[in-house]
C-alpha cells in the first residue's frame, strides 16, 4: 500500500488583489491531507472518506454506488476519482483501486484542503501505478485536474504550494516563484464558518462594477503592500511584515470580505501581542493568520479562543508532498 501526504496553505498577503493584479504570497502550513492507495480486484475506484462519513464505488462508467453516506457524497469524492483517472491516463495503466482519504485541514475555509487531497492522491496513485515517485511537476499538474473540478479555473496556487511546500509568490502573467523563508512564527485562528471562494470573488467584482475607481485604488494599495511584504519577509523584517498585514486586513474589510467573527479574532490577536493579524483567503468566514513571536504565542491563542475562534496548531512548513510504501 502507498501512503502520501501533502500540506495545506495560507495566503499571507494579496488575496483578492491577485485576481486583478499584483502578487499573492502563499505559505505551506503543517496541517496535512493523507491518502492511502492500493490495487483492488474488479473494476473502478472505491473511495473511503471517514472524516465525512462517506464511502462508495465509482464504476468504470463513472456511476457512483454509495456504501456509506448518501448518493450526494459523490460530489465530495469525485475530485479524487478524477485525479486518480488522470494519473492512470498519463501512465497508461488502468487498474481497480481502493483509496482512503483523511485530512487534518478544515475544508472550505481557505486552507487549501481540496488541493492537498488532490496532490496526495496524484502522488500516491502515481507511485502505486509506476513503482516510483512521479516528478513533482507531474504531481502538481495531475492534481490541478482535481482543483478544476472543485474550483472551475483556479490560479493553481494551492496545488503548487501543496506539492512543493515552503513559500510561494504568484502573480498573473508572471507565474510562480518559490523563495526561501528563514523564520515565520504563525498562529491561525479558525472561525469554523465554511464559505465559497467563488461567491466572494464575485462579490468583490460587483463592488468594483459599482465603484470602479475607488475599488481599483484599494486593489492597487493591496498589490503595493504585498510587494513590500514580500521584501520584508525575505529580509526577515517581521515587525514591518506585521504592520503590512494589519493594513491588508483593513483594505480587505473595505472590499467587504471580512466578518464580525474574523474582525474579533484579528483584534484579539493584536491586543494579545501579535505583530500583525489579518483574514486569510477569500474571507466571509474561514480563518485569520497572525504573526506571533514565541513569548506571546500562548496569550494570542487564548485571546482567539476567548472571542469564539479556534487556534490551530499549524506553522509554516517547507515540506511538500511526501510518499512512502507501507
Ligand atoms: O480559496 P481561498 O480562500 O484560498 O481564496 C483564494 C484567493 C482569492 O484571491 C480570493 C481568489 C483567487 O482565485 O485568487
Amino acid at each position: 500500500m502507498i501512503h502520501a501526504s501533502a500540506p495545506g496553505k495560507a495566503i499571507l498577503l494579496g488575496e483578492h488583489s491577485v485576481v486583478y493584479r499584483g502578487p499573492a504570497i502563499v505559505l505551506a502550513i503543517d496541517l496535512r491531507a493523507h491518502i492511502w492507495a492500493e490495487e483492488r480486484g474488479g473494476d473502478g475506484i472505491w473511495i473511503e472518506a471517514p472524516d465525512i462519513g462517506a464511502s462508495g464505488h465509482f464504476d468504470s462508467s463513472g456511476r457512483y454506488h454509495p456504501i456509506r453516506g448518501g448518493s450526494e457524497r459523490w460530489r465530495s469524492l469525485n475530485p479524487i476519482r478524477v485525479v486518480a483517472l488522470e494519473a492512470m491516463r498519463r501512465l497508461e495503466a488502468a487498474r481497480g483501486l481502493r483509496i482512503r482519504v483523511e485530512s487534518e485541514i478544515p475544508p472550505a475555509e481557505g486552507l487549501g484542503s481540496s488541493a492537498a487531497i488532490s496532490v496526495a492522491t496524484a502522488a500516491a496513485v502515481g507511485r502505486l501505478l509506476s513503482g516510483e515517485n512521479l516528478p513533482k511537476e507531474m504531481v502538481c499538474e495531475i492534481a490541478y485536474e482535481g482543483e478544476r473540478i472543485v474550483h472551475g479555473t483556479p490560479s493553481g496556487i494551492d496545488n503548487h504550494v501543496s506539492t512543493y511546500g515552503g513559500a510561494l509568490r504568484y502573480e498573473r502573467g508572471k507565474g510562480f516563484e518559490r523563495f526561501k523563508v528563514e523564520e515565520l512564527p504563525l498562529i491561525i485562528g479558525d472561525s469554523g464558518r465554511r464559505r465559497s471562494t467563488g461567491g466572494l470573488v464575485a462579490k468583490v467584482r460587483r463592488l468594483w462594477e459599482r465603484h470602479r475607481e475607488v475599488v481599483d485604488a484599494i486593489i492597487d494599495a493591496i498589490a503595493q503592500l504585498s510587494e513590500e511584504g514580500y521584501k520584508a519577509l525575505r529580509e526577515g523584517n517581521l515587525k514591518r511584515l506585521g504592520e503590512l498585514m494589519d493594513i491588508d486586513h483593513g483594505l480587505l474589510s473595505a472590499l467587504g470580505v471580512s466578518t464580525p467573527e474574523l474582525d474579533r479574532m484579528v483584534y484579539a490577536a493584536r491586543s494579545a501581542g501579535a505583530l500583525g493579524a489579518k483574514l486569510t483567503g477569500a474571507g466571509g468566514g474561514g480563518c485569520i493568520i497572525a504573526l506571533v513571536e514565541q513569548p506571546d504565542r500562548g496569550r494570542v491563542a487564548e485571546a482567539i479562543r476567548r472571542v469564539g475562534g479556534r487556534p490551530l496548531r499549524a506553522g509554516f512548513t517547507d515540506i511538500g508532498v511526501e510518499v512512502e510504501e507501507i
